[in-house]
């Protein structure tokens, strides 16, 4: 039996449904009861628990083979990331005490980072569960490529890709969601000893202009990437409703200057099946 936390994302979903074509029997946790019954007829077992809660949260965790933790994304924070706190110690509050056969927490690429950026937020994650004594994999994730559905209503409609990636045939590293379900699936059904990081990008990187022609080929139209200047991102992220632009304009500069990247730029990293053609159709499709 695997407990899976944020089933109900796009990691945790596919994550679940690999398992579940392996044969593998799944405990949806989810937070959210009117959740539940979807996963239940597909034969998991279903348990309503809040990250934030480790009485809760313990009871899930508890007598499985394998976990998945995905911490719920943060984009919008205080550079302290006062809403992590509490999820941080109720995860580890219940990893210490549910003590499941081991664990595979979802992390990021940049979470070693030292300078100041959005992605601190899931080194401190890695930092905190440090010296809990289980197996632990921390699955460093590039950056999604379906980030990118935030650019569909653009490209399908004026033909442009606002990009804050920069210069537009600098190569990003990136994953689609879906590989980083099945790396964490396939990672489940591993054995290692202690605690071991797992770093995954796509076969191929991606450069803005790559991303533009992938919209232009699934788009049936000519799609071209555009830079928005970096000194308009603070007015722009605040006009779409942000109160704390300056971590995530600083994570786009790591990627943008190259100091979030991947030790020796992923040549350990473990590399994702999905093209970004498949990726971007995907994404078109379901946004419309
Ligand atoms: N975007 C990137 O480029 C990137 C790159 C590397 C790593 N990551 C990491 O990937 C993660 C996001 O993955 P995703 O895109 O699969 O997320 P997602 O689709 O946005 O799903 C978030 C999940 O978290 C659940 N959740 C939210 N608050 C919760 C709470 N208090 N207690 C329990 N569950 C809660 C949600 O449940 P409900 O359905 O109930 O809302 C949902 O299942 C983040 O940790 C992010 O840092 C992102």
């Amino acid at each position: 039996m695997f407990a899976i936390t944020a089933i109900t994302g796009r990691v945790g979903g596919e994550l679940a449904n690999t398992l579940l074509d392996t044969g593998k029997s799944i405990r949806a946790v989810v937070r959210d009861k009117s959740k539940g019954p979807s996963w239940a007829a597909k034969g998991c077992e279903v348990v309503v628990a809040d990250l934030e809660d480790a009485e809760s949260l313990t009871e899930a965790l508890r007598g499985v083979e394998g976990v998945f933790i995905l911490f719920p994304p943060i984009y919008d924070s205080e550079p302290t990331f006062p809403e992590l706190l509490p999820r941080i110690d109720a995860v580890r509050r219940a990893l210490i005490q549910a003590r499941p056969g081991k664990v595979v927490v979802l992390s990021t690429i940049g979470a070693e980072a030292t300078q100041p950026n959005l992605l601190n937020a899931l080194g401190m994650v890695e930092a905190a569960l440090a010296d809990v004594m289980l197996p632990i994999t921390f699955l460093r994730a590039a950056w999604f490529i379906e980030n990118a559905e935030w650019d569909v209503a653009s490209a399908r409609d004026e033909g442009v890709l606002h990009s804050y990636l920069q210069p537009l045939d600098h190569e990003v590293p990136m994953i689609s969601t879906v590989d980083v379900g099945r790396t964490a699936a396939a990672l489940l059904m591993e054995h290692w000893d202690g605690h071991r990081i797992v770093e995954l990008e796509a076969a191929e990187r991606v450069t803005p202009h790559q991303m533009a022609a992938a919209f232009g080929r699934a788009l049936g139209r000519d799609v071209r990437a555009q830079v928005v200047p970096r000194e308009q991102w603070e007015v722009i992220f605040r006009q779409q409703g942000m109160r704390h632009p300056t971590p995530r304009m600083q994570m786009i500069d790591g990627f943008n200057e190259g100091w979030i990247d991947f030790k020796d730029r992923g040549a350990h990293a473990r590399k994702g099946q999905v093209t970004l053609d498949d990726a971007i159709t995907r994404l078109i499709e379901r946004k419309g």
